[in-house]
């Protein structure tokens, strides 16, 4: 029979009541170990991988309204349409033309511009924005353009739903022969996801055009080139170990032309060069040809979301060689100069003082203080003896003069096979930093290899489990689904992951962001559209594990047996011992956590994520359908008995003395 002091303030809510006095003979024995605690847990274990895929910066956490502002798509006018009027006869014509230019433009990265020639007033063109636009009642919206005049003085901006409907208007007036950028703040009157903004000119003549803005005031810190503040809140609410960032292959480009270059996305966003997105038409089945970057997110803009939801930053830098997956291009060796100078400077950029030129760059920009940067990525997935030697022109560079900074570097882009094993057989030799593992595997792979690292070599190099996320179907197929399936067994793996974390030292789900209109790769930890978002599954075992990770290795017993598996950790900041225990199982499972080593004393706080439906899954219409739930345990003895719900996962931080 239950004893009576079990739970005192127990959520019945939570708990049917059919579960009492149910017999606890057969309960599971769960042996946390305080009195022998391991290793120090990296206080940066769980963090996140952000990569611009899926419209994840550019009309999604990157929040300018406007595609293609200025004018740089590989076809100019891309996301631009002219309005177009009625002749007496019924004919449709626009009342002047649009036509893309080059001469004195407004910068040299920046060439192309649109002169809008009016013929007849009226003349008005019309931007769709991210597959629409997404304007709130009562929000107020930046509109901003670089002008330069013919003749007319004044243009107006008109924000309008699909049918036409006004939703919102403003004016820029008093333009010169000179370019000059003009704003006002357009305020809207009703919510809109797929709102578009039309510019009218009234006067005959030209107007040049750049850098045409639609941009929300009410950004994350109100910021003026801020992020989306709903997505930043769901980063924030994870407590992020770390941030990476830029990516993924986004670094590596499809041929090296259109590698991710840090140095084109900082400083003036006028002056940002903009450049195709990789992941434009990477998948037949998920063509995407509006797809390019602004770079209105930028490696500043990354370094300050860092440090804004407190994560240490990690950017990874292209090594001189293309995706493996496409072209394999590779810079030679005696080419390299270029790629490590741009290491060397982006430490300068984020620690250097603000007297250097990089330093002075971030302080310019807004940001005197250094962003604390420790480690760099060498390459994003790479493998093969081509990439160990462009490691070690780095490494021999870097290391000479940033001994602080540590480097990750790739094991390839699957967790085992030759090239993982040469990887690893080379970094040991080579006594890397840290290892960045990758693993898009079936549901059943997560569960089977939470035990993964707990041979590997202590005193090898560190573990990053830099991109990974169970495939409910098949790695890239567009049918994978974010479920409850895909999640728990991911925490079951994370058990493994926090168990070993004198090796694990990073772990990172990925993709991070998708648009439900844009995206080309399922899953993704958080799903938006132009107004909303939401947290899958997925991304609440990230936060579970996120919010609790300890200071310090504690030993468990068992740690992965009939589909229980454990992990503990004290927490020395709280004096808390925090036990997490997965029930991968379609029953009820009564447990006894014993503390051996460590005095309970008072209320433990639980944590749980459970449903008994594999198939589940967060969506728009029911973000929370799984999402954890807070109760409160009255933790007496060293003997505590725990009920695992079906298919959960649960967290316990229990006071100890
Ligand atoms: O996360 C999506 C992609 O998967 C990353 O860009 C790449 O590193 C991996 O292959």
């Amino acid at each position: 029979m239950l004893k009576k002091n079990w739970f005192s303030i127990l959520l019945f809510a939570l708990f049917p009541v059919c579960l009492f006095g149910q017999n606890h003979e057969n309960a599971a024995v769960i042996s946390v170990d305080a009195a022998h605690p391991g290793a120090a847990i990296s206080q940066s274990m769980f963090g996140i991988f952000f990569e611009d895929i899926n419209f994840g910066a550019d009309g999604g956490l990157y929040p300018e309204l406007v595609k293609n502002r200025s004018f740089e798509f590989q076809e100019p006018l891309t996301g631009w349409k002219e309005v177009m009027g009625f002749s007496s006869k019924g004919i449709a014509f626009p009342k002047g033309e649009l036509d893309v230019r080059t001469q004195d433009p407004l910068n040299q990265t920046n060439p192309h511009y649109v002169r809008a020639r009016v013929y007849d007033p009226g003349y008005g063109f019309w931007n769709g924005g991210f597959r629409g636009m997404g304007v709130e009642s009562g929000a107020e919206y930046r509109f901003s353009a670089y002008v330069r005049s013919g003749g007319p003085k004044t243009m107006r901006a008109v924000i309008t739903d699909g049918n036409g409907r006004e939703l919102g208007s403003g004016k820029l007036e008093g333009f010169g022969a000179d370019w000059k950028r003009y704003e006002t703040v357009i305020r809207t009157n009703v919510t809109e996801p797929h709102a578009k903004l039309t510019l009218f000119i009234d006067e005959k003549g030209y107007l040049d055009l750049d850098m045409v803005s639609l941009f929300p005031v009410d950004t994350w810190k109100h910021r003026e080139n801020g992020l989306r503040k709903d997505l930043v809140q769901l980063l924030y609410d994870l407590h992020p170990g770390f941030l990476r960032f830029p990516g993924g292959c986004i670094v590596e480009g499809r041929t090296l032309v259109n590698r991710y270059r840090w140095k084109n996305t900082v400083g003036d966003i006028a002056q940002r060069k903009t450049i195709i997105n990789r992941w434009n038409l990477e998948f037949d089945q998920r063509p995407a040809p509006d797809y390019f970057q602004s770079f209105g997110l930028g490696f500043y803009e990354y370094f300050q979301l860092a440090e804004d939801i407190g994560a240490r930053p990690l950017p990874i830098l292209n090594c001189g060689m293309a995706c493996q997956f496409n072209s394999s291009e590779t810079a030679a060796l005696n080419e390299l100069d270029e790629y490590v100078h741009d290491a060397l400077d982006l430490i300068e950029f984020a620690n250097g003082p603000v007297t250097s030129p990089w330093g002075k760059l971030r302080a310019q920009m807004g940001h005197p203080a250094p962003f604390h940067l420790e480690m760099i990525g060498v390459g994003n997935e790479q493998w093969g003896p081509r990439y160990v030697d462009r490691y070690k022109v780095f490494a021999a560079a870097l290391k000479a003069q940033h001994p602080e900074i540590n480097l990750v570097v790739a094991a390839g882009p699957s967790p085992s096979g030759e090239l993982f094993d040469s990887a690893w057989n080379n970094w040991r030799q080579l006594k890397a930093n840290i290892v960045d593992e990758h693993y898009y595997m079936s549901p059943e792979w997560f569960l089977e290899n939470t035990s993964r690292y707990d041979q590997y070599d202590r005193s090898g190099p560190k573990v990053f489990a830099g991109e990974y996320a169970a495939q409910s179907v098949a790695t890239t197929s567009a049918d994978n689904r974010n479920n409850w399936k895909t999640a728990i067994s991911e925490a079951a793996f994370m058990t493994g992951l926090e168990r070993n974390g004198d090796v694990v030292q990073m772990a990172s789900y990925a993709p991070l962001l998708a648009h439900v209109d844009a995206w080309q790769w399922k899953p993704d930890a958080i799903w938006f559209d132009n107004l909303y978002s939401y947290g899958t599954t997925d991304y609440y075992v990230q936060k579970v594990f996120a919010n609790n990770a300890g200071t310090r290795i504690v030993p468990v017993t068992p740690h992965a047996d009939g589909g229980l598996y454990t992990s503990a950790s004290l927490d020395e900041r709280t004096h808390e011992l925090i036990v997490k225990a997965v029930n991968y199982s379609p029953t009820v499972r009564l447990a006894e956590i014993r503390l051996n080593g460590a005095n309970p004393s008072g209320m433990a706080k639980v944590t749980t994520l459970e449903c008994a439906d594999l198939k589940a899954e967060n969506s728009f219409e029911h973000p929370m359908a799984v999402t954890p739930v807070g109760s409160i345990l009255d933790v007496k003895s060293r003997v505590i008995p725990v009920r695992l719900g079906a298919y959960s996962v649960t967290v316990y931080r229990i006071p100890v003395h």
